[in-house]
C-alpha cells in the first residue's frame, strides 16, 4: 500500500516536436490536443492570467492596511518567490511539455499520492480563482453600469445569497450573482470551441488592459508627490500592520496578483515548440508583470496618501483625487473589466487540462480525458468545470476562498521547486532544454519562500485547507488509487 503511494510515473525524454505532433502519447482512439500556440501566445496567456484582481483590487487594501508605500517592497518579495518557482516551472515544462503542470511534475518525481494532492491543490488555484475573479469582475461591471452609465441593475442579482460572518454562513438579501455567472458561462463557451480562439481573444483583452495601465502610469506620474512616499515603511501598529511585519503580510496578500503565470505550463500540450517556448512564456510573462506591478504601485502610492487607498477600486480612487483625470477613470474601469475577464479565461482553460491529464493517468474518471473530435479541446472537462465555476461564482461568498486559492497555489509552487532537485538527482541524464541556474540554491530558496508565505495564510485559515485536503484524500483512496494506470504498468 505504502509503495503504491510513492510510485512515480516514468519520465521518457521528450522528443523534439513541431506543430501537430503530440509530445505525450495520447490515449488510443481519444485524439489529442492541437499544437498551435507560439511563444507570443504563451507570453500573452501568462499576462492574461496574471494581471487582474490582484493589481486592480487588492493592492489598495494591502497598502492602506498593511504596508503603506512599502507595498512596492511587498510586490518585490512576492515576485521573488514567484521568480524562483517560475524558473523551476520553466525547467519542467520544457522537459515535460504536458498539460498537467505541477501535477505531472510531482507524478514524475515525488510519487502518486503527492501528485494527487498537488492536482487537488491546483483545483483551488484554477477553479476557485476563476470564480473569485468572476465575482470581482461582477463588482466592476455592475458599478460601471450603474455609476458610470447611470443604468439600473437589481442589487439582489449582483451578490451571493450567503455571506461568511463570525465563523459561519448567514443569509443575505441577494438571490445570486448573475453577472459573475454570465462571464463564467461566456468564457467557458469560448474555451469549449478552441484554444486558438481563446488565445486570440485573450490577446485582444491583454492589449486593452496593458494600454489602460500604460495610460494610468503615463498620466498619473505627473501627479506624483514624493512626500506621499515617506515614511516608506510606516511604523508598526500591531501584528501584520505596517513595519516589516506588515510588509510580509502584504506580500502574502499581493501574491494573488502573480497567480496565473504557471497556467502557461498547462498549455504545454498545445505549444508548437514547447522546449523553446515554454520558458519564454513563463519567465517572460512573469518578468513583464512584475515590472508593471512595481511601477503601478509607485504611481498609485505617489499620487495620493496610502491611507486613502483602502477601497475596492484603488486605481480609480487615486484618479478621483484629480478632476482633470476623470476621463481616465472610465478607461481604467473598462481596463479592469477586460483584465479580470482574461484571468477568468486562462484559469478556466487551465483547469480542464489538469483534469484531462489526471484522467489519462487513471486518477479521475475517463470522461475528463475526452477530446472534442472537431475542436480538439477537453470538452467534457470544460463543461463540468464551467458548471462548477458558475455555481461557485453565483452562490458563494468568495472573500475567504481567495486565501484558499493562494494556499493551494503556494503548495504547488513549493512542490515544483522540490521536484526539480529530485529529478536532477534521480534522472541526471535527461536532456533539459532549460536548466534552473544554481539549482542547489534557487530551488531551496523557492521552496522556503513559498512555504513562508503559505504559513502566513495557513495560520489564519488552516481549517479550510485541512478540510479541502481531507475531501481530496477520500476521493483518492476511493477512486484514484484503485484506477491508477500504474496499477497495470509492468
Ligand atoms: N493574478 C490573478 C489576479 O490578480 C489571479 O486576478
Amino acid at each position: 500500500m505504502l509503495k503504491s503511494l510513492f510510485r512515480v510515473k516514468p519520465v521518457a525524454p521528450a522528443p523534439h516536436v513541431d506543430a501537430g505532433e503530440p509530445v505525450e502519447g495520447s490515449l488510443q482512439g481519444e485524439g489529442s490536443l492541437k499544437r498551435t500556440l507560439t511563444a507570443r501566445h504563451l507570453v500573452l496567456l501568462g499576462m492574461g492570467a496574471v494581471i487582474g484582481a490582484g493589481i486592480f483590487v487588492l493592492t489598495g487594501q494591502a497598502a492602506a492596511n498593511h504596508a503603506g508605500p512599502a507595498i512596492m517592497l511587498s510586490f518585490v518579495l512576492a515576485g521573488l518567490a514567484c521568480a524562483f518557482a517560475g524558473l523551476c516551472y520553466a525547467e519542467f515544462s520544457a522537459l515535460l511539455p504536458v498539460s498537467g503542470s505541477a501535477y505531472s511534475y510531482s507524478y514524475a518525481t515525488l510519487g502518486e499520492f503527492t501528485a494527487w494532492f498537488i492536482g487537488w491543490c491546483l483545483v483551488l488555484e484554477y477553479l476557485f480563482a476563476s470564480s473569485t475573479v468572476a465575482v470581482g469582475w461582477s463588482g466592476y461591471f455592475v458599478s460601471f453600469i450603474t455609476t458610470t452609465l447611470g443604468l439600473p441593475f437589481p442589487a439582489e442579482l449582483a451578490g451571493a445569497p450567503i455571506a461568511w460572518e463570525d465563523g459561519g454562513f448567514v443569509r443575505t438579501a441577494n438571490i445570486f450573482n448573475l453577472p459573475a455567472v454570465l462571464i463564467v458561462a461566456a468564457v467557458s463557451g469560448l474555451c469549449y470551441v478552441g484554444i486558438t480562439q481563446s488565445a486570440f481573444i485573450n490577446g485582444i483583452v491583454v492589449a486593452i488592459k496593458t494600454a489602460v495601465i500604460a495610460a494610468f502610469v503615463g498620466f498619473g506620474m505627473f501627479y506624483v508627490d514624493p512626500a506621499n512616499w515617506t515614511p516608506f515603511i510606516p511604523e508598526n501598529t500591531g501584528p501584520g500592520q505596517f513595519g516589516m511585519d506588515g510588509v510580509f503580510r502584504a506580500a502574502t496578500i499581493v501574491f494573488f496578483a502573480y497567480i496565473g503565470f504557471d497556467a502557461v505550463s498547462t498549455a504545454a500540450g498545445e505549444a508548437k515548440n514547447p522546449q523553446r517556448d515554454m520558458p519564454i512564456g513563463i519567465l517572460g510573462s512573469l518578468a513583464i508583470c512584475t515590472i508593471i506591478y512595481i511601477i503601478v504601485c509607485a504611481v498609485l502610492t505617489g499620487m495620493v496618501p496610502y491611507t486613502m487607498l483602502g477601497t475596492a477600486k484603488p486605481v480609480a480612487t487615486a484618479l478621483e483625487a484629480y478632476p482633470n483625470l476623470a476621463w481616465l477613470k472610465t478607461a481604467v474601469e473598462i481596463g479592469a473589466i477586460a483584465g479580470l475577464s482574461s484571468v477568468v479565461l486562462v484559469m478556466l482553460m487551465a483547469q480542464p487540462r489538469i483534469f484531462y491529464t489526471m484522467s489519462r493517468d487513471g486518477l479521475l474518471p475517463k470522461i475528463f480525458g475526452r477530446v472534442h473530435p472537431k475542436y480538439q479541446t477537453p470538452y467534457v472537462g470544460t463543461i463540468m468545470v464551467g458548471i462548477a465555476a458558475c455555481l461557485l461564482a453565483g452562490l458563494m461568498p468568495l472573500s475567504v476562498l481567495g486565501e484558499l486559492v493562494s494556499m493551494g497555489t503556494l503548495i504547488a509552487f513549493a512542490t515544483v521547486c522540490l521536484g526539480v532537485l529530485v529529478l536532477r538527482r534521480t534522472r541526471p541524464e535527461l536532456h533539459r532544454p532549460f536548466r534552473v541556474p544554481f539549482a542547489t540554491i534557487i530551488c531551496p530558496l523557492g521552496f522556503l519562500s513559498c512555504m513562508f508565505l503559505f504559513v502566513q495564510s495557513f495560520k489564519e485559515h488552516w481549517h479550510l485547507f485541512v478540510g479541502w485536503t481531507i475531501v481530496g484524500m477520500i476521493i483518492y483512496f476511493c477512486y484514484g488509487r484503485r484506477h491508477s494506470k500504474l496499477n497495470t504498468s509492468p
